[in-house]
C-alpha cells in the first residue's frame, strides 16, 4: 500500500468499481468521477504500488458481501479439473471471491452471469494503479472459460414440468431451490446423491445469509427428491 493512502475512501473507490459494470452507461460515469479521485490520491498510472494487497481485499469483499458472492469450492471439486477452462477459472475467477463451481448455473444462465463478471474484469484490468490489481482474460480465453461453464452446467426443470407436483415436498422444493439458481432437474442425480447435495445447500444458505432450512424442511425435501430422481 501507498503511504499516506486512505484505505477507507479506496475501498469504497473499489466496491463502486466491482459492484458497477451493470451498464456501460454507468461504467462510462464511475470512471470519469475517478479520475480527480485518483489524482488526489496520488496514484497516477505509473505508480503500480498503489494496490491493496489482494487476499486482503478478498476478506474484505467476503465481509462486506458475502451474501452475494459463491461460497466457493475448492479446485479439486472442479469437473475436468486438468482442463484448460478449469485452470482458466481458478485463474480469472478467483481474484475477487472463492472458486465458483461451474455447477452453480446452467447453460442458459451462464452467458449472462459470467458475462457480468468478465465485464467487472475487463473494466478493472483497465485501471492500472488503482487498488486491486485485475488481470482479465484474452477473448479467446473468454470463450474458453464460458465452453467450460456451459459444458459442466446444472441442469434445469424445464419450467412448467415439476414431476407429483401434488406430493409432499414439492411446493417446497419449488420455493427453496431457485432461490440461487434455476430449479434443478431431480433427475440429475441419484436418490442417493441428492441427500449429501441438500445438506451442502442448507450449508450455501447459511454462508450466503439466506433464511436457511429446518431439519424437518430437509427431510421432506430431500424425500421429494428421491422419489423423483434417477
Ligand atoms: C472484479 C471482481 C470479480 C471477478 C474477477 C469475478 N467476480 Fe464473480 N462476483 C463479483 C461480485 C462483486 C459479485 C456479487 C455481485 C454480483 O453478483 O454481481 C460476484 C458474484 C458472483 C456469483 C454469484 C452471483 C450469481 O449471479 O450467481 C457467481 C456465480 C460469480 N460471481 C462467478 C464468477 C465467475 C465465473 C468469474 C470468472 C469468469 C467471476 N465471478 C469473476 C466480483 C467478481
Ligand atoms: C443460497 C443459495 C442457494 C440455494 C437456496 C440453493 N442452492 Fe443449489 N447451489 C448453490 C451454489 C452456490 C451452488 C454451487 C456450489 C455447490 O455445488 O455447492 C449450487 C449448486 C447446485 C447444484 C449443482 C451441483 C450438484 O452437486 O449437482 C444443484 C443440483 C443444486 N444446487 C440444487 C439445489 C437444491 C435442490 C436446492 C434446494 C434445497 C438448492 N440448490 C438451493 C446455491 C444455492
Amino acid at each position: 500500500m501507498t503511504q499516506g493512502s486512505e484505505p477507507s475512501s479506496r475501498l469504497f473507490t473499489t466496491m463502486v468499481l466491482v459492484l458497477s459494470g451493470a451498464s456501460l452507461f454507468l461504467m462510462g460515469a464511475v470512471v470519469s468521477c475517478m479520475m480527480p479521485m485518483m489524482g488526489m490520491m496520488g496514484m497516477d498510472d505509473k505508480n503500480d504500488q498503489g494496490m491493496m494487497d489482494q487476499g486482503h481485499m478478498k476478506d474484505m469483499m467476503q465481509q462486506m458481501m458475502g451474501g452475494m458472492l459463491p461460497p466457493g469450492i475448492t479446485p479439486q471439486d472442479l469437473p475436468e479439473p486438468e482442463s484448460r477452462g478449469a485452470k482458466l477459472l481458478s485463474t480469472y475467477c478467483t481474484q475477487c471471491h472463492n472458486l465458483p463451481s461451474p455447477r452453480m448455473h446452467t447453460a442458459e444462465d451462464w452467458p449472462r452471469v459470467a458475462g457480468r463478471m468478465l465485464m467487472r474484469e475487463r473494466m478493472m484490468a483497465g485501471m492500472r494503479g488503482m487498488m486491486m490489481q485485475v488481470k482479465a482474460p484474452s477473448s479467446q480465453e473468454e470463450e474458453t472459460l464460458l465452453q467450460y461453464l456451459q459444458q459442466h452446467a446444472m441442469r434445469a426443470l424445464v419450467p412448467g414440468t415439476v414431476l407429483m407436483p401434488d406430493s409432499p415436498g414439492a411446493a417446497l422444493f419449488q420455493q427453496t431451490c431457485a432461490q440461487c439458481h434455476a430449479l434443478p432437474d431431480p433427475k440429475q442425480h441419484t436418490a442417493l446423491e441428492w441427500t449429501a447435495v441438500v445438506k451442502r445447500m442448507r450449508q450455501n444458505m447459511k454462508s450466503m445469509g439466506r433464511r436457511e432450512i429446518t431439519d424437518q424442511e430437509v427431510r421432506d425435501i430431500t424425500a421429494y427428491l428421491e422419489r423423483t430422481s434417477r
